[in-house]
Parts: C-alpha cells; sequence; structure tokens
C-alpha cells in the first residue's frame, strides 16, 4: 500500500474580545508541539507588517478610516501571509491561527456593512481545516481584565458581534459537506482547563496530519 501525502493542519480560533483565544491558542499549540507535532501559532490582525501598523493604529484609536478601508486593510493582512501559510502547511507544519477571515466579517457587518461584501475580498483565502469558535456572552467577556482597550471592546458592539458570528455559524454548517469546511462553537464561559479540553478534543484528530488538499474560503 503506497503512503498517503500529509499535509499539516490549518486550525482557526475565533471569537469575541477576552474570550480566551490567546490564551487557549498557545495552550493548543503548546501541546502540539508536545505531541510532536510541528507546529506554528499565528494571529490576525499580523501587527507586525506595515499594514499590520496602520490596523494597530486604527485600533487603539489613534487615527481613523472609512469602515470599508479598514475592513479591506484586515483582509489585506490575511492575503499577505496566504501564500506562506500554504507553503507551511504543504510543508507538513500544523498552524494554530488567532483569529482569521470570521473576525474580519464579524467585527465590519457589526459596523453596518453588508455581509455579502465583508465576505468578498476573503474569497480564495486558505480555509481552514477546523474553526473553533469560543462562544462568550459579552457580559462575562467584559468582566475580564483589559475589557475596553481597543476600539471594538464595548459590549454593545460584542453583542453585534456575537450575533454575526451565529449567522457565519450557520452558513459554514450548511456549506459543509462541499466544502469539508468543519465550525465547532465551544462554550469559553467555563474554566480554562474544561475550554482546553474541548479545544483538545476537535484538535487532536487532525494531528497526523490531512490528507486532502487545502481548500479555499467560501468556494
Ligand atoms: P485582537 O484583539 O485579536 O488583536 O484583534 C483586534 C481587533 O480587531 C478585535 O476587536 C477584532 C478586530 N478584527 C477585525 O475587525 N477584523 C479582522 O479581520 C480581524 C482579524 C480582527
Ligand atoms: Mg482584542
Amino acid at each position: 500500500m503506497s503512503e498517503v501525502k500529509r499535509r499539516g493542519a490549518f486550525i482557526v480560533v475565533e471569537g469575541l474580545d477576552r474570550s480566551g483565544k490567546s490564551t487557549q491558542c498557545a495552550a493548543l499549540h503548546e501541546r502540539l508541539v508536545e505531541s510532536g507535532v510541528v507546529a506554528q501559532l499565528i494571529k490576525f490582525p499580523d501587527r507586525t507588517t506595515v499594514i499590520g501598523q496602520m490596523i494597530d493604529s486604527y485600533l487603539k484609536s489613534q487615527s481613523d478610516m472609512d469602515d470599508h478601508l479598514i475592513h479591506l486593510l484586515f483582509s489585506a493582512n490575511r492575503w499577505e501571509l496566504a501564500s506562506s501559510i500554504e507553503r507551511q502547511l504543504r510543508e507538513g507544519t500544523s498552524i494554530v491561527c488567532d483569529r482569521y477571515a470570521f473576525s474580519g466579517i464579524a467585527f465590519s457587518a457589526s459596523k453596518g456593512l453588508s455581509y455579502a461584501w465583508c465576505r468578498s475580498p476573503d474569497i480564495d483565502l486558505p480555509a481552514p481545516d477546523v474553526t473553533i469558535f469560543l462562544d462568550i456572552s459579552p457580559e462575562k467577556a467584559k468582566e475580564r481584565g483589559g475589557y475596553g482597550e481597543e476600539r471594538y471592546e464595548k459590549e454593545e458592539m460584542q453583542k453585534k458581534v456575537r450575533q454575526v458570528f451565529r449567522r457565519i455559524e450557520v452558513e459554514m454548517q450548511s456549506q459543509r459537506l462541499q466544502s469539508g469546511n468543519q465550525w465547532v462553537t465551544i462554550d469559553a464561559g467555563r474554566d480554562r482547563e474544561s475550554v482546553s479540553a474541548d479545544v483538545w478534543r476537535h484538535a487532536q484528530p487532525l494531528i497526523t496530519g490531512v490528507e486532502h488538499p487545502i481548500r479555499r474560503l467560501w468556494t
């Protein structure tokens, strides 16, 4: 029997601000590495690039931008890393990614831009093999430290963002059979260990690598 060529897994973690995403991504990455998986942790926005610095200044309210423009910059910030993500996956590195195109839609559509318009610039990006959505109520998120430091960290905004994430979940699940996109929602209002255990349960089936070719987002 010939050996099937496997590539790295692309695991995206999404959620509201203060949902524990960064903590969970770091924990997942560590556990993958401990399990012998070659894995890299990345996050969007990637504030280190020139575009990322523009985004950073916008989020810190040091600059203002048209809602469409900042949306396109967030998307461009993903496109500038897209080929490196693909290359790494093909070379066998698994990627844990803190936020992706779903945040792009959820936050911009919450400001009143059309859902379809928000989705379009991210069409054809490498698609995750699984997207783990850390669901938390905006009230609970607000109780966590550091809330309110950046532009979108307001309860009203986060409530809308959560609604759009729910819409994305429905759409992803309806496309699952054709696209293979897997979306799972985890209750992130619980203690860190319980959330980690659930995250691991969904990531673990992928740790031996993925056989199917890299898919494209929304196609
Ligand atoms: P961060 O807190 O994970 O660094 O993300 C910064 C903020 O940017 C957060 O409020 C979510 C928002 N965001 C967008 O509005 N669009 C995007 O495409 C991404 C990746 C994040
Ligand atoms: Mg934040």
